[in-house]
């Protein structure tokens, strides 16, 4: 009744919007009705929301009597007589006289109600159907109870219902109630979601599905119907319910830990912290709130203002070029802590990893989909939630085997406290010549970088490769365990493909010198090498301690040089090479997938980067350099603000990275604590005006009232979440993503506004020159006193 009565009143309010503007009217206007069978299966991803229905049929075409006249009361009740009221009538229902029985009750042979999507009927044969029924209170599993349809006697209940049953359509909610029997030939398993089959009694059609929306086994849903994607997706509905769970656990785990979950605005103001912000206007000409990059300045003010333990499931922003792992919307799960530095930081967080993954491989079954490995909702294998889990000394080759449980499913593996490791950020860029090491990148298959100065190569070996003065020749070992001529034809093609690579981007200075170890060739292959030089890589790769493990026909050798500098930045080309290498020997097979998860904090990073290594905008400081992480961050040491000051590309940060198979889940750092300091780092190393150090006045005056030192950290949650569940972007995790150009297709934002809405904001395009006044023809009337003389004021007066 309610949407008959909302329909008509749209219909008629858009009936005077439209005679009044003459145009069509936008799709979400229209009545509801004017929607049925208008989006199919076959619509492109690309194709505009607005041409794709026949939605956009004029209102006019509409049948007289459709409509109710036009003058009546809005007080009355409208009765529509069209054809469709039958319809609408027997569709509607009053939930409260069909309360569904609670799950937790059920029993063999008890009657109850269940709420739920149907599935195809299966019919058996004219007095025997089955259906299954997903059931409403239990998202976990799609297929727990089947509707069993049978009937002896012609005009009884179970007849009525049966030929019910049979009218309505696949997929349509239902209300359905019967009698509870144990299914034939189940053993329901303790702990997972018990199935049950259900005697059809009675049941109700609460909105029948549409025809014409097609539902196949491989069907795409684009975009714009993500309700269908979500709605047909069981895996993709796990994910959500994933996280919705780890947010709980996260809570619980914190809670315990005395910290509190403090919400932060979002309309916040725009400070130069260092990423590009999200602006929103304002109707007072010249001012607009910033959305958070995230709730960093706030969280900093409750240290200072006595909460001394913060979480915030956060919304950031951040208007930044799109990648797979990266939302212009996201959620951070924020932390902040006062009287603590870094480690206690890392500390808290390894604990909190310990438990997530303690749950993950307690109640989820990794499943493989495509080489996806989906986690899939299992419930607790009792044989092993007793007790905490004893560590069994690990075979070779056992990291790959995924854990059986007691109850035969195989689970997470589990990252524990005491498997998380830590390296310094000059020592993963040595090792691995990246901030985000993937720790499943290992010997055999793929060595650490060495660098070559005890080989000795030949000079001439060095200025083939390289075109810097300067430099420092580094190589990596790959074994694919292929012959010779394979590898080499794996690595050509491979090598042939990186100017098509957009993640290895290699700098010009430098080509790698890829050699292909080879017995029956001389000096095995490596005669590029020179004779000496040879000799000392066999005998250096044969060093138990070198991990190099020797050298043997068809390992492949890379040398790469470049600039001998300090590191700075997140990558070396070799280290993004070795990365791409890896994927992609993983992706062709030569190298098994590694289904375990290496968690690796990075710490110690430099306290600023140059300008030109951050896509960024920085602070915008004259210095020529930006806060690696954010402004806010603390020297490492005593020793490391002095150099702050004198050789401030030298100073170390306490900020540390957490990184699970080479993604960067999270960050943070200690902070600035006293506001002269902070005040220092903003003005006389970074260069900054008094006008952007004025952006940050709230802080400096937070910190002055005796701020007590903290420290924090921020989870990329959507990441996170994509990193367990194996999935190659964070739209994966997320219920309603933007696509790559920021956009979210299914509601049609960000939308174009109205001149209205521009004038209403004060935003003009540059190129747009400001209305003209009109010539004045006659001299004017004497203005009318206005009622409100505020209005419109601001505007371009
Ligand atoms: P940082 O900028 O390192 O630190 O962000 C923390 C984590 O957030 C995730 N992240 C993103 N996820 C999806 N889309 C994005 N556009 C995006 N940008 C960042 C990453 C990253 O590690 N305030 C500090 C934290 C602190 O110091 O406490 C901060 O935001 O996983």
């Amino acid at each position: 009744m309610v949407r008959i009565i909302s329909s008509y009143l749209q219909r008629t309010t858009l009936r005077c919007i439209q005679s009044m503007k003459g145009q069509s009217l936008p799709r979400r206007f229209q009545p509801i009705f004017r929607l049925e069978h208008t989006r199919t299966l076959h619509d492109e991803i690309s194709k505009p929301t607005g041409s794709e229905s026949t939605a956009t049929e004029s209102i006019d075409s509409e049948p007289a009597e459709s409509a109710p006249p036009e003058s009546e009361s809005s007080e009355s009740v409208p009765v529509d007589p069209s054809a469709q009221w039958e319809t609408y009538n027997a569709n509607f229902i009053d939930l409260r006289q069909h309360q569904a029985t609670p799950l937790l009750g059920y029993q063999a042979g008890q009657e109850v109600t269940v709420h739920g999507f149907i599935s195809k009927r299966r019919d058996v044969s004219s007095n025997l159907s089955f259906c299954e029924l997903s059931n409403a209170f239990d998202y976990s599993s799609q297929k727990n109870i089947q509707i069993v349809s049978t009937w002896n006697e012609d005009g009884s209940r179970q007849f009525l219902a049966h030929q019910d049953l049979k009218t309505i359509p696949a997929y349509s909610p239902v209300i359905v109630t019967g009698t509870l029997q144990e299914p034939p030939n189940t053993t329901n398993k303790p702990g997972s979601p018990r199935r049950w089959d259900l005697k059809l009694r009675s049941i109700h059609c609460l909105n029948p599905f549409p025809k014409d929306i097609i539902v196949s086994k491989d069907a795409v849903w684009p975009p714009h119907q993500r309700h269908l994607q979500l709605r047909f997706d069981p895996l993709l509905r796990d994910r959500l319910k994933l996280r919705s769970i780890l947010q709980t656990t996260i809570s619980k785990f914190l809670q315990s830990k005395s910290f509190i979950q403090v919400e932060t605005p979002l309309l916040f103001k725009s400070t130069p912290e260092g990423a590009r912000e999200f602006l929103v206007p304002t109707r007072r000409e010249g001012y607009a709130y910033a959305l958070p990059q995230s709730p960093q300045q706030y969280k900093q003010i409750l240290m200072a203002s006595g909460i001394t333990r913060y979480y915030q499931f956060a919304k950031c922003f951040r208007d930044e070029d799109h990648r797979a792992d990266r939302q212009p919307e996201f959620t951070q799960l924020d932390i902040e802590m006062a009287f603590a530095s870094g480690s206690d930081v890392m500390k808290l967080v390894s604990g909190l990893l310990d438990k997530i993954f303690f749950l993950l491989s307690g109640k989820w079954s990794p499943t493989e989909i495509n080489g996806i490995q989906h986690p899939v909702y299992v419930g607790f294998d009792e044989t092993v939630s007793k007790g905490p889990e004893k560590k069994k000394k690990k075979s070779k080759g056992e990291d790959q085997k995924p854990p059986e449980a007691g109850d035969g499913i195989t689970r997470y593996p589990r990252v524990q406290y005491r498997d998380i490791q830590f390296m310094t950020y000059s020592q993963v860029m040595k090792h691995f010549g990246t901030d985000k090491p993937d720790m499943r990148i290992r010997p055999p298959h793929i060595t650490s970088i060495r660098g070559t100065t005890h080989l000795n190569l030949p000079q001439e070996f060095i200025q083939k490769i390289t075109s810097l003065e300067d430099s420092y020749v580094e190589m990596i070992k790959i074994r694919l365990d292929l012959p010779p001529h394979a590898a080499g034809e794996f690595i050509r093609k491979f090598m042939d493909s990186l100017p098509n690579n957009t993640t290895v981007k290699p700098s010009p200075e430098s080509t790698p010198a890829v050699l292909v170890y080879d017995s029956s060739k001389p000096l095995n292959g490596l005669s590029a090498l020179g004779h000496e030089s040879a000799r000392k890589l066999e005998e250096f790769t044969g060093l138990k301690e070198s991990h190099y493990h020797g050298c043997k026909d068809g390992d492949i050798i890379i040398f790469h040089a470049r600039k001998r500098e300090t590191f700075h930045g997140s990558s070396t080309d070799l280290g993004r090479l070795r990365k791409a290498l890896y994927d992609t020997a993983v992706q062709q097979g030569f190298i098994p997938k590694d289904n375990s998860f290496k968690v690796i904090w990075v710490t110690e990073f430099p306290l600023f980067t140059p300008n030109g290594d951050n896509a960024d905008p920085g602070q915008g400081g004259t210095a020529g350099f930006s806060s690696t992480h954010h402004p806010f961050t603390a020297p490492l040491t005593p020793k490391d603000f002095f150099s702050a000051k004198y050789s401030p590309l030298q100073a170390r940060a306490d900020h540390y990275d957490l990184v699970i198979n080479g993604v960067e889940v999270g960050g943070g750092s200690r902070r600035i604590h006293a506001a002269k300091h902070q005040e220092f780092i903003l003005r006389d190393v970074l260069k900054m005006t008094d006008e952007g150090i004025a952006e940050f006045s709230h802080l400096l005056e937070a910190l002055r009232a005796g701020c007590p030192p903290h420290a924090g950290f921020a989870f990329g949650f959507d990441r996170f979440l994509s990193v367990l569940c194996d999935v190659p972007s964070i739209k994966d995790v997320i219920a309603f993503p933007k696509t790559n150009k920021g956009e979210d297709l299914m509601v049609g934002s960000p939308a174009k506004i109205t001149p209205e809405q521009r004038k209403t904001y004060h935003m003009f395009q540059e190129s747009e020159p400001e209305p003209e006044p009109e010539p004045k023809l006659e001299p004017e009337p004497e203005p009318e006193p206005k009622s409100e003389p505020e209005q419109d004021q601001g505007f371009n007066a």
